[in-house]
């Protein structure tokens, strides 16, 4: 059975998520099923189509294959993330080893649990300057803008090297990129981050500070990697550490404040599970949502369907961790569920190096915020909060009171 020949009954891919927010419904359909086929959007006009995989299982499989390529180089390679085409900083999310494996070693170092755990008190500073300035704000108050989308910045701008002034800029342009609403606008805000970044390396090559750029510099200076190289990466860092954390953070805080039994079961004992809840938020809500393309290199079967070389793969992390065969009742968040082995921090050779990071910004932005504000309400119908055709899941604003 090939792609082609499924191309009359192929759905078209991404699907919307539902009103409150949570998977769509025929996800739970497709895992039924092998691998199926959908038409994925290829820039503004055409589409092709891809093979969609959705059960656990295939989801961990498919995501560390050798034979399925995440080199967007490839003839015919999927994309998601629609760039700029011609010359462009590459990142190594989309490279294949020993490419991948070289320049993701280079910044290893940084997000060891050690590095990450010296990183801890300034942390805590910015959460505690974050929710000091958040509470002299009128009520109600959008604690998306004030708050979530605000800590991730701070925290990558510093372990870049970025100047606080640039601070709005990188928000806005790091939005507008994964926003994908219009391709020709996200192009030109690639190309501006693209372009600041480049520029603020080339400082740094003069006077280095105590950053990742500065770090990545002397690696440059040594003809160890190009210019270019160092833009990919710091861009992968910046968009992949940025829009994640800042969406995950807002929508924990929204499932606390949508349940109040949940909610005084989290913030027990100063946030004692805290992190139970936060794997399990992150499980629940998936919001790498239709971020993940790759490409068979050769002839492979997964779950039973023969994926020819060449045909383009979408696996589906938010499908995999709603499988009932894995997680009983998957469409419930459940603190006391063992939701270890859940797929949102990906899997295999391009598993999230910012992990360790993320998971202390999430732990410290929730026992804070439990601990500051423990009568927070939220003001407004949750259904209105959501983002629509975005690549990562989450929300626009959140206004509460306290
Ligand atoms: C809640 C927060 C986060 C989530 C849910 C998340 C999720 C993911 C996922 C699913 C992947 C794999 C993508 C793929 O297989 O194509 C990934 C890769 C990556 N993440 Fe994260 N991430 C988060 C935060 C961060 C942070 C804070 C950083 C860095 C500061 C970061 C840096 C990276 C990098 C560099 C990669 C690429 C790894 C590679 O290709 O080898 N992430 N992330």
């Amino acid at each position: 059975m090939s792609l082609e020949s499924l191309r009359e009954v192929a759905l078209d891919w991404p699907f919307p998520r539902t009103e409150e927010g949570t998977l769509p419904p025929v996800l739970d359909e497709l895992r039924r099923k092998p691998p199926t086929a959908v038409r994925i959007p290829e820039g503004a006009t055409s589409s092709r189509l891809a093979w969609l995989v959705t059960r656990y299982e295939d989801v961990r499989t498919a995501l560390a294959h050798p034979l399925l390529s995440a080199d967007e180089t490839r003839p015919g390679a999927p994309v998601r993330i629609q760039l700029p085409p011609g010359e462009r900083p590459s990142s190594y999310l989309r490279m294949d080893d020993p490419e991948h494996g070289r320049l993701r070693g280079l910044i290893q170092k940084e997000f060891t649990a050690r590095r990450v755990r010296g990183l801890e008190d300034d942390i805590s500073a910015l959460t505690e300057r974050l929710l000091d300035e958040f509470a002299a704000l009128p009520q109600p108050a959008d604690l998306h803008d004030a708050f979530s989308r605000k800590l991730p910045t701070l925290v990558i701008g510093r372990l870049l090297g970025v100047p606080e002034a640039d601070y709005a800029f990188f928000i806005e342009t790091t939005r507008v990129v994964i926003s994908q609403e219009d391709p020709a606008v996200a192009y030109g805000a690639y190309l501006d981050i693209s372009t600041y970044l480049r520029e603020l390396a080339e400082a740094k090559l003069e006077e280095p500070k105590d950053d990742l750029i500065s770090r990545l510099v002397t690696y440059v200076a040594s003809g160890e990697i190009t210019l270019s190289e160092l833009v990919g990466i710091a861009l992968l860092v910046l968009v992949a550490g940025h829009e994640t954390t800042t969406n995950q953070i807002a929508l924990n805080i929204l499932s606390l404040l949508d349940d109040d039994e949940l909610r005084e079961r989290v913030a027990a004992d100063d946030g004692a599970l805290v992190p139970e809840f936060v794997e399990e938020s992150l499980r629940f809500w998936s919001i790498s949502q239709d971020a993940i393309v790759r490409q068979a290199i050769e002839d492979v079967e997964i779950g039973g369907v023969l994926f020819e070389a060449g045909d383009p793969v979408v696996i589906s992390i938010p499908a995999g961790n709603h499988d009932e065969r894995m997680y009983g009742c998957p469409h419930k968040l459940d603190i006391d569920r063992d939701s270890s082995g859940h797929l949102q921090w990906g899997y295999g050779p391009h598993f999230c190096q910012g992990k360790p990071l993320a998971q202390l910004e999430m732990h410290l932005a929730m026992r804070a915020l439990l601990r500051r504000f423990p009568d927070m309400k939220l003001a407004a119908e949750p259904q209105t909060l959501f983002r629509k055709n975005t690549v990562f899941h989450g929300l626009t604003h959140l206004p509460v009171t306290w």
